[in-house]
């Protein structure tokens, strides 16, 4: 994991120990590294150079607005998918005309703030929701740009848990319904087409999925000229997959060099090009630090039980997600297979299975690329507060969200008199 490496047999984010970190801050602590922050969004600015493209990124993936800052001051969009991340954007000093809002259940509410910070486009993704924004745009005094969603129904061939662009799935508008919701969307007082839109999974390693579903959405360009419905960009989604274990990534260059050829030789006037990715700027910018309670050995397995937890990452809980285990100060000494595991009462609460380590309690062990899906996710299940969030700037560290407090646990609770 680029930016997290050992130097003198202690693992360091950039210039920082961690074990210092880890003393001072506590655990279960999430560290991010800024240069790696930067580094994943410029393997984008270098794979589009001169291109029109516009990089949104999927804040899902991480919201902290630290993280939001850097890639806002690094010219990226943001896509949402509420009002909160909206709150999030500004918050951080995004620009909202680079925003796009996606998202199956959009709320009148959110439908206002988003007209009135002038974000840049709604990925609608159903008729009922046109009709919706169109009415509460018209009820503002606006028209509301808006892509589709379109749902290619291809099989990205990833977790079926984040799988979204096949036709089973709730996401998008089908393909071949797509026309005649643009139609509709061309009719509608409130909303003025601007573009087209998909999104097909996440933790996509292959560029053939893309390739197919790009295909079918230049055909509905095609289709879209053919009617006078002029598109001004073309927006791909996210999804491109990292390296966990032994995966291949998909660089930012290798699709796009694919997509603008296909661009350019499908005959169609030049469109913006729109990219939402997530997971590939913040995964592997991220590790999730915790100590060692206990080593309990039994008959059927070893375990190591620490003190982070499935509300703390629930990436191996929800979908058997496999993340590298590694100790902070590797010790010499007998290996052994551990399931590393946390304190929750369930089953599902483990981090790692079968990892070989040599391991005393109090040791610390790095959990990699837990930089996307990893704070976000987390809960306070069994009322344990949520981690803090550090981010590392070479020999610097800021503590850019706080653990949660037992206080903060309850706030907000109260008994019946
Ligand atoms: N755009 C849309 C409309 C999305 O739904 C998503 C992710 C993205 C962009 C960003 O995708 P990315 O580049 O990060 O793959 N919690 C799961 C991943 C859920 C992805 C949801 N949608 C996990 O931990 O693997």
């Amino acid at each position: 994991q680029p930016h997290f490496h050992f130097v003198n047999g202690v693992l360091h984010a950039e210039d920082v120990a961690l074990p210092a970190l880890c003393k001072q801050l506590g655990t279960p602590l999430y560290v991010y590294s800024r240069a790696a922050l930067h580094a994943n969004f410029k393997a984008y600015r270098d794979a589009i150079g001169e291109r029109d493209v516009l990089v949104c990124y999927g804040m899902k993936a991480n919201a902290n607005l630290a993280v939001l800052k850097e890639f806002a001051r690094a010219g990226a969009g943001f896509d949402i998918v509420s009002g909160g991340e909206l709150q999030r954007v500004v918050a951080a000093g995004g620009d909202p005309g680079k925003v796009v809002f996606s998202g199956v259940g959009k709320q009148v509410w959110e439908m206002e703030a988003a007209l009135r910070a002038g974000v840049k486009c709604f990925n609608v993704e159903s008729l009922p929701e046109l009709r919706r924004l169109s009415q509460v745009a018209s009820r503002l005094g606006v028209t509301a740009p808006v892509s589709l969603r379109v749902n290619p129904d291809v099989d990205a061939q990833t977790h079926p848990y984040i799988s979204t662009g096949l036709k089973e799935n709730k996401f998008g508008i089908a393909i071949d319904t797509a026309l005649e919701a643009y139609r509709v969307a061309a009719s509608l007082p409130g909303v003025r087409v601007v573009g087209v839109d998909c999104h097909i999974g996440s933790q996509i390693t292959d560029t053939a999925p893309y390739l197919d579903a790009l295909d079918k959405l230049l055909d509905l360009l095609r289709a879209l000229a053919d009617l006078d419905i002029s598109i001004a960009h073309l927006d791909i989604g996210g999804g491109l997959g990292i390296r966990y274990d032994d995966e291949t990534p998909l660089a930012p260059r290798a699709l796009l060099d694919k997509v603008f050829a296909r661009l350019d030789a499908s005959g169609l006037p030049p469109v913006q090009l729109v990219m939402e990715p997530g997971r590939s700027l913040v995964g592997n910018a991220g590790i999730l630090l915790t100590r060692v309670e206990y080593l309990k050995h039994t008959d059927a397995r070893n375990f190591a039980i620490v003190d982070a937890a499935m509300n703390d990452l629930m990436r191996p809980a929800l979908y058997e997600a496999w993340h590298g285990v590694l100790a902070v100060t590797p010790r010499s000494g007998e290996a052994l297979s551990y399931d590393v595991v946390g304190p929750v009462c369930e089953s599902a609460d483990w981090l790692a299975r079968e990892r070989t380590l040599a391991l005393r309690e109090g040791d610390l062990l790095a959990v990699e690329s837990a930089g996307a899906y990893g704070f976000v996710m987390a809960s306070t299940y069994n009322s344990r507060p949520r981690p803090a969030e550090v981010m590392v700037d070479g020999a610097n560290w800021h503590v850019v969200r706080t653990r949660d407090t037992l206080a903060s646990l309850t706030a907000g609770e109260s008994t019946l008199p």
